[in-house]
């Protein structure tokens, strides 16, 4: 009793359809956060506290959605970020987003942690596809620097190193449905993979907790991709990153909210971030995306009118593919298209350059 692909009007639809048709494990994997999930509550309330300035009277006959990211030039103002074991969801994993975001123009960001090899993903990917990189540092610098260097080698366009994990967060919900052992009381697989502390903690023993600004310098030595920070959460952060010469640009982001509960939403912390650089003089230094809980077209402009070069969205493709396969995402970005077209016209806006602060009232914003 599954609803046809064309009965789902919007991204949350195509999370209650992989709800129903996951392994539980797996949705434990993907829907889980940290703690008591306040900060994956607030991702989605903290767009619901913006409100737009519409404009009439513009010509908004036709609409270009048409941006640049990291040089790039990109059908659509987001990309699907890194997420982890994609094979949870589908047994094809991260091929059927790679094939499904070159139908819609869209960068994929490629997991360290992907279920299918990186080779895979990238011979996946047609001649016009841009990809980029999240990399998981290893405590080994040289097998970090071999995967970054093939990273570069086959193409990749950017290296976002994941800056918010020195360990992976405490998500109850996958430790719960015991990952890699539902139902048994087998602590340790044959491989010696401590799985009873769920899916993340048995994949990520290998990430460095001694990653400090100071490496930075070295990644920069080793590779020439923009390098970008993903999981900046404060403004103090955000400024020393401008000021620091081997960092190109970064992702405000929480990790959607499976690291450090009540971290904020990265849309409250763009607000706040964009006066402070241009205050400073810094707003060019940085391309600076946003990620977490983006799940309307809506969402995405409010993101772009605040300084955004663009947003990352990660759930809604996972539940998409696992619900319909590669079908499924495309569609769930048909559809962020129509809500963004809609959203621009509506908005008086017929290109992304025309979005700023001057159509968003963000008087509520800091009411929690
Ligand atoms: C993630 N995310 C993530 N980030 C990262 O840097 N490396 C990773 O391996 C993963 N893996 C991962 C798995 C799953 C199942 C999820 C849901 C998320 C975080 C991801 O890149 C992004 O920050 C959030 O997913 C954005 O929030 P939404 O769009 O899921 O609300």
């Amino acid at each position: 009793n599954k609803p046809s692909l064309s009965q789902c009007y919007n991204l949350m639809d195509f999370e209650a359809v992989a709800k129903g048709v996951m392994k539980k494990t797996a949705w434990g994997y993907y829907s889980s956060a940290s703690d008591d999930e306040i900060t994956l509550r607030e991702n989605r309330s903290a767009y619901q506290r913006l409100w737009f300035r519409p404009r009439i009277l513009v010509d908004v006959t036709n609409i270009s959605l048409n941006t640049k990211m990291l040089s790039t030039l990109t059908s659509m103002p987001f990309y699907v970020t890194a997420t982890a074991l994609g094979k949870l969801g589908h047994p094809e994993g991260e091929v059927v987003l790679t094939r499904a975001a070159n139908m819609h123009g869209v960068i994929q960001m490629i997991p360290t942690l992907a279920s299918c090899s990186f080779g895979e993903i990238v011979d996946a990917a047609t001649d016009k596809q841009t990809q980029w990189f999240q990399l998981y540092v290893n405590k080994d610098r040289e097998v970090t620097k071999k995967i970054v260097q093939h990273a570069e080698k086959r193409g990749c366009k950017a290296l976002f190193i994941t800056v918010d994990a020195p360990q992976l967060g405490r998500r109850e919900k996958d430790m719960r449905s015991k990952f890699g052992g539902e139902g048994s009381s087998v602590q340790k697989d044959d491989d010696g993979v401590d799985r009873s502390q769920g899916a993340a903690r048995a994949i990520s023993s290998f990430i460095d907790p001694g990653l400090s600004w100071k490496d930075l310098p070295w990644f920069r030595s080793i590779t020439s991709m923009p390098i970008l920070l993903k999981g900046v959460q404060c403004v103090e952060d955000v400024v020393r990153a401008a000021k620091d010469p081997n960092v190109d640009g970064l992702v405000l982001s929480n990790h959607g909210g499976r690291q450090l509960d009540f971290a904020p939403s990265a849309i409250e912390l763009l607000a706040e971030v964009m006066p402070v650089l241009k205050a400073q003089g810094l707003e060019r230094k940085l391309e600076i995306f946003v990620d977490g809980g983006v799940r309307r077209g809506t969402d995405i402009l409010k993101a772009m009118c605040l300084g955004a070069k663009g947003v990352g969205i990660g759930r809604p493709f996972l539940y998409a593919m696992s619900g319909y396969g590669q079908d499924g995402v495309e569609r769930a970005m048909q559809l962020l298209r129509d809500e963004l077209e809609m959203g621009m016209r509506l908005l008086g806006c017929a290109t992304i350059e025309e979005l700023g602060p001057h159509l968003l009232d963000t008087r509520s914003l800091g009411q929690h």
